[in-house]
């Protein structure tokens, strides 16, 4: 164990979250006024946080405590940029291609061919909509090789009006190339002489699709609700669909979590009312057809034909790259939402926490904490670890402590009196729970990342125009924006920085936006407005080594006009704040990944939807190969001349 760092001057991390108490219910929301001045007041006090030492993570693979505050984000950066199809990075750098949606994975892939696409040929190539990257050191999980690994990335959606020549009443080819253009993509991947390049050869590569078959683990298997006419047990699920952000354990294994399952399944209205229905109204489940009519070809997508499919969906899924046979587990315990990450941590006492944002205007944080410990010299030990322990689900008091609320079986509301019949119930319903028990509904939170120097744990809350509209819910502490386009980074310190603990303080570290805007008002963690860059829809979230916070965005062009970018930003010290771009996306393109190599020599980056509205006949981005239509696909930046950190 480390000791606990006394260095924290900032006044919000001072408070004795200690004393906070768990309270259930509804929220109270303060007024409008109020709450601006609350913020006014919050953003005052978070001036000046952590000039000194950094603090190390305590315990498990926590970096050493470093000696003084070390930015290193000396880059000269880049311009923001409003209709470029290209990448841009900091002089001195460069960045290529490591793969690209069609490219060949498996060992006898065919090569790309878009006018011929079916399942048997994406299921063995690169799938579509890169987002989550992870990089596994070569050859074993405790390895810190930065010249040879395993990239893990997940394949979140697919664009079939982009994808294929002619798209219309989608036909069976087509519906099962998108099946197995969703997934993950494990490429083994090397380093020569600076430029990275995958071996499309290698036994560790593998496609995993929507049809692949997958465990469904914890307390939720087996439960009524997940058993459907192909699978009696409930225990046996094909594929994991709309997999966003995700984590990587201590371990080594990979995370993935589903995100915007719902869109796959038709005719809720068609479902017999009851619990079931209404909690697929809940995550939104589509009442008629699909968009995707999958359901024309498969019955498990049409909720009248199998109410308890999409119960099988909305989990974080865990997959070990090091075992090319393994089967992927749907870990229940971490319960079912619209899950963005699951970021993990170990917590002082080996225990292993996992961090995990449900993105949905007006949805929750929350943070799954093991019951057992982190074992370093065996791994076998851990692989079993995300089934057991307790999920909690986050209320921002608007005095600036905050409270991990139980989300479990017969505690607060939850009880059987009120309807709960056990904990597969309440995971099941992981919203409906996160509503009894008076969570705070937050704007779209993203990724949440926990900062290794510090501890300080990050959630991006991308956006909510909703927010104040209407009849809709109104600002609050933590959301403290109406009509929040531009998107928010919260930090949040656990008691004692411990991250077993269930009460923390919290503070706004961005309100994110043109510094220039005083209408929408921003806020960059007391950095002057002079010194930063504009951003909006804070997304993905990524740390160095030397605790330094890297955010790609999503959607930045609808709500400030500027392309998606990579951005770098000091969270401690006296630039602490000092936003600055790093890098530009294509058109069209979301930033996602970002990754590092465990030397901190390669970033990693995931092009996302390039040429976004466009179709295969009209591309709108000719982005990676500057000719016909645009292929979301892999990225590696270096330094240019021999080595060095990223983001000197
Ligand atoms: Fe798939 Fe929440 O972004
Ligand atoms: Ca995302
Ligand atoms: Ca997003």
């Amino acid at each position: 164990m480390q000791p606990e760092n006394t260095n924290l001057k900032a006044p919000w991390l001072d408070k004795e979250a200690e004393n906070a108490e768990t309270v259930y219910g509804a929220n109270t929301e303060p007024d409008f006024k109020a709450v601006v001045e609350e913020g006014l007041n919050r953003r005052d006090l978070i001036k000046g946080v952590f000039t000194g030492a950094a603090i190390a993570a305590t315990g498990g693979l926590a970096a050493q405590p470093a000696a003084a505050a070390t930015t290193g984000l000396t880059f000269k950066p880049i311009q923001l940029t409003k209709k470029a199809d290209f990448i841009d990075v900091p002089e001195g750098y460069d960045a290529g291609l490591v793969i690209a949606w069609g490219n060949p994975v498996t060992a006898n892939a065919p090569e790309f061919d878009p006018m011929r696409q079916n399942g048997a040929t994406q299921s063995q190539q690169f799938g579509y909509n890169c987002d989550m990257v992870t990089y596994h050191s070569l050859p074993s999980w405790n390895s810190t090789n930065s010249r040879r690994g395993l990239l893990c990335v997940n394949h979140e959606y697919t664009d079939p009006v982009a994808m294929f020549p002619s798209y219309g009443t989608p036909t069976k080819d087509q519906v099962d190339a998108e099946l197995a253009a969703h997934g993950v993509s494990v490429i083994e991947i090397e380093e020569f002489y600076g430029v990275w390049q995958y071996n499309a050869n290698s036994g560790y590569n593998r496609r995993i699709t929507g049809e692949t078959e997958m465990l469904i683990t914890g307390p939720a298997a087996g439960d009524p609700l997940m058993q459907t006419s192909a699978d009696r047990t409930g225990t046996r699920v094909k594929g994991t669909l709309n997999n966003c952000a995700g984590g990587q354990t201590p371990w080594g294994t990979f995370l993935t979590s589903e995100e915007n399952f719902n869109q796959y399944f038709a005719n809720r209205n068609s479902m017999a009312a009851g619990v079931n229905r209404d909690n697929m109204a809940r995550l939104g489940t589509t009442g008629g057809a699909s968009a995707r009519r999958w359901e024309s070809f498969y019955d498990r997508f049409d909720q009248a034909k199998e109410p308890n499919e999409a119960n099988r969906f909305g989990w974080t899924v865990e997959i070990d790259p090091y075992d090319p046979n393994s089967m992927p587990k749907k870990r229940t315990s971490m319960g079912r939402c619209k899950h963005e990450c699951a970021s993990t941590t170990i917590a002082q006492n080996g225990q292993v926490v996992v961090y995990s944002g449900d993105d949905e205007r007006f949805d929750y944080v929350y943070k799954f904490v093991t019951a057992g410990v982190f074992n370093r010299d065996n791994r076998a030990a851990n692989m079993d670890l995300l089934d057991n322990g307790v999920l909690y689900v986050a209320k921002f008091n608007a005095d600036g402590s905050g409270v991990w609320l139980p989300v479990v079986h017969g505690q607060g509301p939850l009880t059987m009196a009120n309807g709960w019949r056990n904990q597969a119930d309440v995971l099941i319903r992981l919203r409906q729970a996160g509503d009894a028990l008076g969570a705070t509904r937050m704007d779209r939170p993203e990724d949440v990342e926990v900062n290794p120097v510090t501890g300080i744990v990050y959630i991006a809350c991308t956006n909510n125009t909703q927010r104040g509209v209407g009849a809709a819910l109104g600002p609050d502490a933590a959301n403290p924006r109406a009509n929040n386009r531009s998107g928010h980074i919260i930090e949040i310190k656990e008691a004692g920085n411990d991250h077993t603990r269930t009460t923390f303080n919290w503070g706004i570290f961005m309100l994110c936006g043109d510094p220039d805007d005083k209408a929408q008002g921003t806020y960059f963690a007391g950095a002057p407005r002079e010194k930063v860059s504009p951003i909006g829809a804070p997304d993905m979230l990524a740390f160095d080594n030397q605790g330094n916070l890297w955010i790609g965005t999503d959607g930045m062009q609808s709500a400030i006009g500027w392309q998606d970018a990579l951005y770098a930003c000091v969270t401690e010290g006296p630039e602490r704040g000092t936003l600055m771009p790093f890098m530009n996306m294509p058109i069209g393109a979301e930033t996602c990944g970002p990754a590092f190599t465990p030397d901190n020599e390669t970033l990693f980056v995931a092009v996302q939807h390039p040429g976004e509205g466009g179709t295969f006949a009209a591309p709108t981005s000719n982005w990676p190969y500057g000719t016909g239509i645009p292929r979301p696909g892999i990225v590696f930046v270096k330094k240019s001349w021999g080595r060095g950190p990223i983001g000197s």
